[in-house]
């Protein structure tokens, strides 16, 4: 059976567009791909909130526009910029209309500042915006009888001309794999959008969960989509790693907002020598600040000292990192908090136009998997759930449109032919996946961090290509599982990345190589 949209991916990008699309035609079919269950991706964990000009006083859209804009180092594209910027309140709105609730003060939204922001303009709630939003469109989505959601499946491969046979050049759907029956099915569909998010996890420390491995991004570069920026990742500069299993924790830069001072190992503070903004510099040249006295000093970590702000604050606008730090016997506001930078964000993606099409006709790419000329080499804080809420928009509105032109007869699909390979009967040796996907961690980690060198990236290419070939064998010989899926997403999409690194030749944002200075 022919859907007529698959939308892979269940963050705030996904999930918005298909209550958009589901609202507005309930005759159309929808079917929603969770690699988990429908709540787990990144949205869940954003912390900081919804970055929207309210207080007219003293802060404006040229404002908003400009921080973007310098965020971004010159490489944003200025028109979309200004569309987002100015598009942000009827999106915050809609989300208040499907139930979302943000902190207010007397009335008024309670806005938070974080870096590159010069006026206060984040709408959150507490330290948990990203899980609130998640809740509300999750429960949306459920409410209409035209969307099937299946959890826990993950994308395999898209479905294009070379599955098809057809000269078309279009999507007409995926392959995905079914965690639970372990058995790959084909779902077709006149549309695909892609809302799988980013691939924090190509890096050892990452504030991104597990599943956030490329898979979009993999699959899209396998079925030659235009990609850009890839080498934008952005590294947020306060996690908190556990010392005992070494998980990330991200320590929102509202706590940097609400005034917490960056301190190294002599508890110095040093951001103001590096930035005249001092903690609330941009996010790269924070990350960059305290990578570099991490280098300096001992300790392979900085403080973060929010002894400034009260036990009450803390406890009623940070509730979620108060009680998780007390859990690691830090105690707010006395004790300081051992913070590193950890992957965040990737800056690129799939190449999209200002509907969030992608360079394949059919495929559709919206929040962070997809590069919409917003960020450009660095995104400023808290833009990114206002990125998913316009694309998302704006890609409901063309896709509906698109339904109406001439599309593949419904018969046509009939001759895509199933997932072959299934009758493989060795097993994926589990540990040899784990392996490679540690050895490619340390990789990233230490040649396409936030400093890189010109030699650093040619040994990462060659180290990447060397994983690259073993997992073909992996794939060709082996029947396929999930860890193996997001292998070769990982490896495909960090191969792309360091060949992508390795053209920039100037220091720009988030890219850093230090043989450019
Ligand atoms: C944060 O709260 O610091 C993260 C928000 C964002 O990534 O924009």
């Amino acid at each position: 059976m022919v859907k007529d949209i698959l939308v892979i991916g269940t963050g705030i990008s996904g999930l918005t567009f298909a209550i958009k699309v589901a609202e507005e035609n309930p005759k159309l079919s929808l079917t929603l791909i969770s690699k988990m269950d429908i709540n787990e991706g990144n949205t869940k964990y954003a912390q900081g909130g919804i970055a929207v000009v309210q207080n007219l006083k003293k802060d404006s859209i040229e404002k908003h526009i400009q921080d973007t804009l310098d965020a971004g180092d010159g490489a944003c594209d200025s028109e979309v910029v200004k569309f987002v910027v100015e598009e942000a309140n009827e999106r915050l709105d809609e989300l208040i209309q499907w139930g979302a609730a943000f902190d207010k003060k007397k009335e008024q939204f309670d806005l938070g500042i974080e870096g590159g922001h010069s006026e206060k303009r984040i709408v959150h709630y507490k330290d948990q915006t990203g899980k609130q939003i998640q809740e509300v469109l999750t429960a949306k989505v459920k409410s209409f009888p035209n969307v099937i959601i299946l959890e826990n499946h993950t994308l395999v491969d898209l479905i294009t001309d070379h599955h098809s046979k057809s000269k078309m050049k279009r999507c007409y759907g995926a392959y995905v794999i079914s965690q639970e029956k372990e058995e790959i099915i084909k779902i077709c569909a006149k549309i695909t959008v892609l809302s799988t998010g980013g691939a924090g996890s190509l890096y050892a420390y990452s504030t991104n969960p597990i599943v956030a491995t490329g898979d979009g991004l993999g699959a899209a570069y396998r079925a030659k989509v235009q990609m850009d920026c890839l080498p934008f990742v952005q590294f947020h500069p306060t996690a908190l790693r556990d010392k005992i299993d070494n998980n990330i924790f991200l320590i929102t830069e509202a706590v940097r907002g609400a005034g917490a001072k960056l301190r190294n190992n002599l508890l110095e503070q040093f951001m103001l020598k590096i930035d005249p903004r001092g903690e609330l510099a941009p996010r790269d040249i924070v990350a960059r600040g305290i990578q570099k006295q991490i280098q300096e000093q001992d300790d392979n970590f900085v403080w973060l000292d929010g002894s400034e702000i009260s036990k009450e604050q803390w406890k009623l606008n940070f509730p979620m990192i108060y009680k998780t730090c007390k859990s690691m016997g830090i105690f707010l506001p006395e004790d300081p908090i051992p913070v590193v930078p950890a992957a965040h964000y990737f800056c690129g993606g799939v190449k999209v136009n200002k509907n969030s099409e992608s360079s394949l006709k059919g495929l559709y790419a919206v929040g962070e998997c997809s590069s919409t000329g917003l960020h450009g080499a660095n995104r400023l804080a808290s833009n990114s759930l206002l990125e998913a809420l316009v694309f998302a928009h704006r890609a409901a509105i063309d896709c509906i449109k698109s339904l109406y032109e001439p599309l593949p007869q419904n018969n046509f699909y009939i001759k895509i032919p199933e997932w072959k390979g299934d009758d493989y009967s060795k097993n994926i040796i589990i540990e040899n996946v784990k392996l490679l996907r540690e050895e490619l961690q340390e990789i990233m980690t230490n040649y396409v961090g936030i400093f890189k060198t010109v030699d650093g990236l040619k040994r990462a290419e060659l180290r990447i290509n060397d994983i690259y070939l073993t997992v073909q064998i992996l794939y060709n010989q082996n029947k396929l599982t999930n860890g193996l899926c997001e292998l070769r997403n990982m490896v495909s999409i960090a191969y792309l990345l360091t060949k992508q690194a390795q053209e920039i030749k100037e220091n720009k944002g988030v890219f850093y190589n230090q043989n450019y200075v």
